[in-house]
């Protein structure tokens, strides 16, 4: 059960409208959350090229405004910093600066290697993984952080610690190709979760712990 935050970060201008109900990406994200079979090899290989050809010019998406519901969802979302972080979907590392000035370790693990090749060395570790299987031990993570990322909910919900958190952001909130709202994360996860959610700026945050 998610509790609807009221937005506190007023909504920005010149917000980036990448995606749309049919937009594929939408499609695949909600085919990989509802169905285990949705993340074929083929998809994948589909889904890492095209992530291994966007890498150089990944850098022109960032923006300050980007940044404001993840900044949110730690400030409102409850006790989430600290212990270990797994960055999921991480890109070129956009947020992981951020993300390792609050915890103690950040994993930072994405699919595309020339993503990864981009992000700044120094500020976690980086590794190369699908987030379908990940080479992680159950319950060693802390907080899962997934900005515009697929939601595997098996893996992730394995992965999570008891008491552990998932961050989930969409940097352009509805209008992100990689979209789920915060009420379909809950139900594509295994078992009861409970958690907050809300809009900031250009973007929507929720914070899932386990009921
Ligand atoms: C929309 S980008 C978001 C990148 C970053 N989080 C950001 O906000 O700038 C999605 C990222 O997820 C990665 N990705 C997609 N499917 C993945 C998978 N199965 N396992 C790991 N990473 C994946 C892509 O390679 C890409 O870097």
């Amino acid at each position: 059960m998610i509790r609807q935050l009221p937005r506190v970060v007023p909504e920005a201008p010149d917000k980036p409208m990448r995606g749309s109900e049919d937009h594929p990406m939408r499609k695949v994200t909600q085919q990989v959350a509802f169905d285990p079979g949705g993340w074929t090899g083929e998809r994948r290989g589909k889904v890492e090229s095209l992530f291994n050809e966007l890498a150089p010019e990944w850098h022109t998406r960032d923006h300050p405004y980007r940044t404001q519901p993840l900044v949110d969802a730690f400030e409102r979302g409850g006790d989430v910093a600290g212990g270990m972080c797994l960055e999921l979907g991480s890109g070129t590392g956009i947020a992981t600066p951020w993300l390792a000035e609050r915890f103690a370790h950040v994993l930072s693990v994405d699919l595309s290697a020339e993503m990864l090749k981009l992000a700044p060395a120094g500020d976690g570790t980086r590794m190369r993984a699908d987030a379908s299987r990940l080479p992680l031990r159950d319950a060693s993570i802390d907080t899962a952080v997934l900005i515009n990322m697929f939601l595997f909910p098996i893996e992730i919900a394995r992965v999570i610690a008891p008491a552990g958190a998932l961050v989930w952001v969409n940097t352009s909130g509805a209008d992100t190709p990689i979209h789920l709202p915060a009420d379909e994360v809950d139900a594509a996860l295994p078992g009861e979760w409970t958690g907050v959610a809300s809009e900031a700026g250009w973007g929507t945050w929720a914070v899932l712990r386990r009921a």
